[in-house]
């Protein structure tokens, strides 16, 4: 259930609490207007810089008029800022969004020495929900989006980090996708019991510093990349689904999410990833 405030009229509302990662970013921010324009929805916006948190809270607040948008500030690809960003939260989570990604050029390592690709795209998806799980199981009913992509494929159980096989962004990013998409079936099992779905989805292909990094420009705009997310985050069908993979409002067939064995031995990979 959502906060319940008195609103003009003297209705009872609820107020839905979104959080949404990656909101500096093309497909990000377009997420977050979309939800501050809802009634009564309360978006909190995880970014790893601040002055483009503040100039993304600002141009949201100003275009929606919701006064109810705000910003934390984590580095998703480092366990202990999601660890210290789920302690300080305060009240409900209804929706999270994971929507962040990153696709370097070059191999580059977190603090801890994690590739950053498996480090940001895959991890930080994973220790959000994780760390967040009891606030959304408190907040329940409640949702978990996966923003993923059509593009995937390729994942080396034997070598998520590319220590073996010379890295490739475009190899890194597709590995990291199917990941989402396969950890989102996952963890849909685990919380089913507790109202907690959990859905993956392609967004669309929009230009982004992400596309141009995988040599694409992207032929939507971001609020269409924006609209598959939204839709699971906020439509019945989003709460009623689990563990299911979207493209463009439709259910799609997604052959990772069926190997069970794999999800298993990439979900226990993730849990004991050394932090
Ligand atoms: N664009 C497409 O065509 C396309 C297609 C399929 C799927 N997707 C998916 O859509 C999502 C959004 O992509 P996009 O195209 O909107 O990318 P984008 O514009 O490059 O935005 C990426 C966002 O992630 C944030 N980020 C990256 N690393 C981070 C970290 N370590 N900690 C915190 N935040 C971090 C960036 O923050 P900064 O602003 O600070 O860099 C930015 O806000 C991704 O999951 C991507 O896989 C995109």
């Amino acid at each position: 259930m959502g906060i319940s405030a008195q609103s003009s009229n003297g209705k009872i509302t609820q107020t839905q609490v979104f959080l949404i990662t990656g909101a500096t970013g093309a497909i990000g921010k377009a997420i977050a207007r979309q939800l501050a324009n809802l009634q009564d929805s309360k978006v909190v916006l995880v970014c790893r810089d601040q002055q483009k948190a503040v100039l993304a809270v600002n141009e949201i607040k100003s275009l929606t008029g919701n006064a109810q948008v705000s910003y934390e500030l984590a580095d998703l690809s480092r366990y202990e800022q999601i660890h210290h960003l789920a302690k300080r939260w305060q009240g409900p989570l209804h929706v999270l969004i994971n929507n962040a990604a990153c696709t370097p050029r070059s191999r580059q390592e977190t603090p801890e020495g994690i590739e950053m690709q498996f480090a940001t795209n895959v991890l930080g998806y994973y220790w959000l929900i994780d760390e967040f799980m009891a606030i959304l199981k408190a907040s329940a009913p409640a949702r978990v989006v996966n923003v993923a992509s059509y593009w995937s494929g390729g994942l080396d159980l034997n070598d998520l980090e590319f220590t073996r096989r010379s890295y490739d962004n475009d190899q890194a990013y597709r590995q990291s996708k199917q990941a989402n998409r396969m950890l989102s079936s996952a963890f849909a099992e685990k919380l089913k019991p507790f109202q907690i779905a959990v859905n993956a989805c392609h967004p669309g292909d929009v230009n982004s510093v992400l596309s141009n990094n995988l040599g694409f420009g992207g032929h939507e705009t971001p609020d269409q990349g924006a609209e598959t997310p939204v839709w699971l985050a906020t439509h019945p069908a989003g709460q009623a689904y689990t563990g299911r993979y979207f493209e463009h409002l439709r259910e799609t067939n997604c052959p990772f999410a069926r190997n069970k064995q794999m999800v298993n031995a990439l979900f226990e990979r993730c849990a004991n990833y050394a932090k």
